[in-house]
């Protein structure tokens, strides 16, 4: 199985996220949560980690609290897409596992030092702040990392927290620049291809159709979920941003990208945390990410649904 580390702002796509990877073990080890202030503050990240955890009956796995700001700006949330808590919908207990008395930058450059080139897959699926830190603090960890792939960005569907930018490179525009030009293989989801992974009706009904506690849990996450893209664009239901990633660590013939240049816009007000991709390759820019444009979307749900079922 191939060891991942899962950077993290839980928010109910992330919960989707970590449970999809949990079900995954033939796939996936995974090493630990790092949480960072995203959707919500990280007091809230953290807890809502450990809380899924609990849900999957994994309290083995290691979370860490990492960064509660970006590198150089305010914070930014989303309460009013996650709602207050970041994971409001289910009714799931406190969690009773604790955090990881190791500061989540820490874990990462301690792991990623010990472990062989290229062997760790790094999935950011909240704002860039911890492995923007880890990278910065350690550049020698670079090598260790087999390859990120992260959520964030767009390009046709530009952006969701303003008119250019998506929400996690749009929080910590300057951790976002570090990373994409760290050198380490890169895979982007951009909204581009989360806006097709949609939780219409049926597909919510498969999750609850499970009986199990996580498929109720996930069918109430993305009802909840829903109510914002659903006012705002009419959408048909929830995007289920972050688990393309683990989706795509599980099979990645289920998405189609091209690999291109792409670049964060840190220094203006108007497009702050934008990803200028070169989709069409009008620039010499060296090419840096491959950048996903389209997934097969039935087939995404059904491996989730699958998958699902198994926790
Ligand atoms: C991203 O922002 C967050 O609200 C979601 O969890 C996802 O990671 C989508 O723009
Ligand atoms: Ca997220």
């Amino acid at each position: 199985a191939r060891k991942i580390i899962i950077d993290t702002d839980p928010g109910q796509d992330d919960a989707v996220a970590i449970l999809l990877a949990l079900a995954s073990p033939d796939e996936i080890e995974l090493l630990g949560l790092t949480c960072v202030a995203g959707n919500v503050p990280l007091d809230l990240t953290a807890r809502n980690a450990r809380m899924v955890c609990e849900l999957a009956g994994r309290t083995d796995i290691p979370v860490f609290a990492g960064c509660d700001r970006p590198l150089g700006r305010e914070l930014v949330t989303a309460e009013h897409v996650h709602g207050k808590t970041g994971l409001d919908g289910p009714d799931l207990p406190e969690p009773a596992m604790p955090l990881a008395d190791t500061h989540a930058v820490d874990f990462l450059v301690d792991t990623l030092r010990v472990e062989p080139a290229g062997t760790v897959t790094l999935v950011p699926i909240g704002p860039l702040t911890n492995i923007a830190a880890a990278f910065k603090a350690a550049p020698d960890i670079v090598e260790k990392v087999h390859e990120i792939v992260l959520m964030g960005g767009a390009y046709f569907e530009v952006g969701n927290i303003t008119p250019a930018a998506e929400f996690n490179i749009h929080v910590d525009p300057q951790a976002a620049d570090i990373v994409f030009r760290a050198g380490a293989p890169i895979t982007v989801m951009p909204l581009d291809v989360t806006h097709k992974a949609l939780v219409t009706k049926p597909r919510n009904d498969a999750f609850r159709a499970l009986g199990t506690s996580v498929g109720t849990a996930v069918a109430q996450m993305t009802d909840f979920f829903e109510r914002f893209d659903k006012e705002k664009y009419g959408s048909a239901g929830a995007p289920l941003h972050d688990p393309c990633t683990v989706a795509y660590l599980l099979n990645p013939e289920l998405f189609t990208g091209r690999h291109i240049n792409v670049e964060i816009e840190t220094t203006s007000e108007l497009t702050m945390g934008m990803t200028v991709a070169d989709w069409w390759r009008v620039t010499r820019r060296t090419p840096n990410a491959l950048f996903i444009g389209d997934l097969d979307a039935d087939g995404f749900f059904d491996l989730l649904t699958e998958r699902l079922a198994r926790l």
